[in-house]
């Protein structure tokens, strides 16, 4: 294993299991929900982009793909709550199902923005499914309506989350090493 991995939080087949899990789960929600329109998959990038990839793969309806990229103005490891949109959606939002597809809700301030954002635009419907929860973290309130994993307060890397760039490749989720993060300017 990497070095700067200390251990293996979610196996590839736990993250495997779970994701065919949440898109049957909302495939059968959205089965007699949709009208004419399509559900739209939105991509928090860039974290979101693996679980997104094996998300919509294991939804079986019409389904687009669309992307938002925020950032937050802060420190390595913590948003500050001044959220920045860098790319908005590419859809008019008003009267679309959409489904918000995000790695993970650490303190919510970048969902709590971001849906209030998307909903102000009158959309059909507006769900948030999340892979990881970190509840401890929250600052503000987020609801997520389809959700992978509730976890602890670690730094976890790998499926898409990257520490300083790095282990977004990762095919599993794996706690950092706390050396690697502490050595970190
Ligand atoms: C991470 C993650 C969420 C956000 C959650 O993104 O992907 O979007 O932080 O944190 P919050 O609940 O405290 O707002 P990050 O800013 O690390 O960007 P990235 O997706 O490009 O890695």
């Amino acid at each position: 294993m990497d070095r700067e991995i200390e251990r293996v939080l979610l196996t590839e087949t736990e993250l495997s299991e779970r994701v065919s899990e949440l898109g049957a789960q909302v495939t059968s929600v959205y089965r007699d929900k949709l009208g004419a329109e399509p559900l739209i998959a939105v991509g928090m990038l860039k974290g979101a982009f693996v679980f997104l990839a094996d998300l919509v793969r294991n939804i079986e309806l019409y389904c687009e793909i669309d992307f938002l990229t925020v950032s937050s103005y802060g420190n390595l490891t913590e948003s500050s709550g001044q959220i920045l949109i860098k790319k908005d959606v590419s859809f008019d939002a008003r009267g679309r199902h959409i489904l918000l597809v995000e790695d993970i809700v650490d303190s919510g301030y970048t969902m709590n923005f971001v849906q209030n954002m998307l909903r102000a635009r009158s959309p059909a419907s507006l769900a948030l499914v999340s892979l990881l929860d970190k509840p401890s973290r929250r600052k503000v309130p987020v609801t997520i309506d389809y959700l992978g994993f509730s976890i602890p307060d670690e730094f976890v890397v790998g499926y898409g989350l990257d520490f300083a760039g790095r282990h977004r490749n990762l095919p599993y989720i794996g706690v950092l090493n706390p050396a690697v993060y502490g050595s970190a300017d």
